[in-house]
């Protein structure tokens, strides 16, 4: 029997960097995203004679097909299933470049887990898959649900820390452009620059400390859907955690040229009364958010700064889930 779960990437308007706990993979601080529409993982899952994972058709091994196999056992685990796990073959599809830094991973864990729970039939709940997904990939547990959604931090003992929704897709039509800055893929993975920048960056505590207030003060301007009170938290929520990542030692600059000048073309156009602001993740593309009533004017700005390669544009979209039964 063959299962098929579709699932979108999110983008974090307050970001999550930094770990509480590694091994259980908990949020040092509360994030919150807005999940997409147009952009999708499709993973289909059948029982086989060994586990396998195909990514865009290329059979993968190493590290990719150990955190897929680690989600199955925690999956199957969580549900309480006695005996052998059934060896599974993953085949996952994206229908969005990886190199758009577009967190493939949190689709592609989101998918897996919906995937996974369909085909063992163990029945876990959004909830709780959110809280495994979490576990591989934190931004994943935010792909479970739709629209815009939290994940708070966790203390060291936190197990079940699952993602909420805050408010959903049709909330509030906003867009997002990313502007894509290069075709290739980033050096420094969200692992390990997360890892490092713990470690060793001295301003990794005063970004920890004040993450909770910038996460509130996002979540207050959703609520409300009050653009310009979104503008400032956003910002600085993207700038202050790759503050705290240039320090680490060695610095993590996930910046080109062009990422600075999109930045400044975005302020100009604010400046010049369009509303928009941005936001980076671990890469160099800047993604920007702006009313529905904008997005044009904003996409054209855009693509005329040089060194843009070129946009592409989304909308709050829906939680990941099962697509067809085959
Ligand atoms: O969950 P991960 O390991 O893919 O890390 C996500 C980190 C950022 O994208 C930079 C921020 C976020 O909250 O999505």
């Amino acid at each position: 029997m063959k299962r098929v779960a579709v699932a979108h990437p999110n983008i974090a308007l307050a970001k999550y960097w930094g770990k509480r706990d590694q091994g259980r993979n908990v949020p040092a601080v509360p994030s919150l995203s807005v999940t997409l529409d147009g952009m999708t993982t499709t993973t289909a899952i059948e029982e086989a004679e060994a586990d396998s994972l195909a990514i865009n058709g290329v059979l993968r091994t190493g590290r990719p097909l150990e955190r897929a196999v680690a989600m199955l056992d925690t999956l199957w685990r969580e549900a309480g299933r006695l005996g052998q796990r059934p060896r599974a073959a993953v085949d996952s599809h994206n229908d969005f470049p990886t190199a758009a830094g577009l967190a493939s991973s949190a689709s592609a864990f989101a998918a897996l887990a919906v995937a996974a729970d369909a085909l063992f039939a163990t029945q876990l709940g959004r909830e709780r898959l959110s809280a495994i997904a979490r576990r591989s990939s934190a931004s994943a547990g935010r792909s479970l649900f739709g629209g815009f959604v939290e994940l708070p931090a966790g203390d060291a003992f936190a197990v079940d820390l699952p993602a909420a929704p805050v408010a959903p897709a049709s909330h509030w039509d906003l867009r997002l452009v990313v502007a894509v800055t290069t075709e290739g893929e980033k050096e420094v993975g969200s692992t390990d620059g997360m890892v490092r920048t713990t470690e060793t960056s001295p301003l990794y505590d005063g970004w920890v400390n004040a993450a909770p207030a910038i996460f509130a003060r996002v979540r207050e301007a959703v609520l409300a859907r009050d653009f310009d009170a979104l503008v400032g938290p956003v910002e600085q929520s993207a700038l202050t955690m790759h503050a705290t990542a240039f320090a680490a030692d060695p610095g993590l600059v996930y910046w080109n040229g062009t990422t600075v000048e999109v930045i400044r073309a975005v302020r100009k156009l604010r400046a010049e009364g369009l509303r928009a602001c941005f936001t980076i993740d671990a890469g160099p593309h800047v993604k920007i958010l702006t009313p529905t009533a904008s997005e044009a004017s904003v996409r054209e700005a855009i693509s005329r700064v040089p060194g843009v390669l070129r946009t592409i544009s989304a909308r709050p979209g829906e939680g990941a889930r099962l697509a067809v039964e085959e």
